[in-house]
């Protein structure tokens, strides 16, 4: 889940500029995505991930580690662009919802790169997917994800990175 995991914080660090959505408003009168969601963050953050993936995939058979999913240059690519449209999507429903950009939305705020990136990888490499993720993995995903989400965004706030510690 590295290349799923990386691209969020990237985008946090080094996000910024014209936003997605270009500014333009929905049919509803409120942003598409909002400013928090731009071009630099997405690039970015798809690049990292796939970069993190990279590392898997050269590491792959040392350290003893023969026994984690080996990661493919389709799953890389699937795990970080899903990642992050899966957070764009997010923020897509949050703003129909009325919620402003960098308001809380409990559990979406958190599993929407679970969601995108999974989906990603059952629509476009079904092989991968189930040969990798078995109902238990998927469990360690669930219990993982909000810890990670938690912990990394509390530091990114201390370091004021993040403008709200969620
Ligand atoms: N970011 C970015 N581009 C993206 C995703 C994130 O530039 N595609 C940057 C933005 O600076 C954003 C920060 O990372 O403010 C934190 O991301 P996130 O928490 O997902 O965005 P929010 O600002 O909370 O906006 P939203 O309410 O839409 O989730
Ligand atoms: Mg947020």
């Amino acid at each position: 889940m590295l290349p799923a995991y990386l691209p969020n914080p990237v985008a946090a660090l080094f996000g910024g500029g014209t936003p997605v959505d270009l500014g333009r408003n929905f049919s509803d009168g409120k942003r598409v995505f909002g400013d928090g969601k731009t071009f630099r963050g997405l690039i970015v953050g798809i690049l990292a991930g796939i970069g993190i993936g990279l590392l898997q995939i050269y590491a792959s058979g040392s350290f003893g580690w023969e026994n984690l999913p080996v990661q493919t240059y389709l799953s890389i690519t699937l795990l970080a662009t899903g990642a992050l449209l899966g957070d764009l999507c997010k923020s897509f429903f949050k703003r129909r919802l009325g919620k402003e950009r960098g308001t809380k939305w409990p559990v979406a705020d958190m599993y929407d790169l679970v969601a995108g990136s999974l989906l990603m990888v059952l629509i476009f490499d079904a092989g991968w997917f189930f040969a990798n993720m078995t109902l238990l993995i998927f469990i360690f995903i669930m219990i993982l994800t909000p810890i990670l989400h938690r912990g990394i965004n509390i530091i990114g706030y201390h370091f004021r990175i993040k403008e709200v510690p969620w």
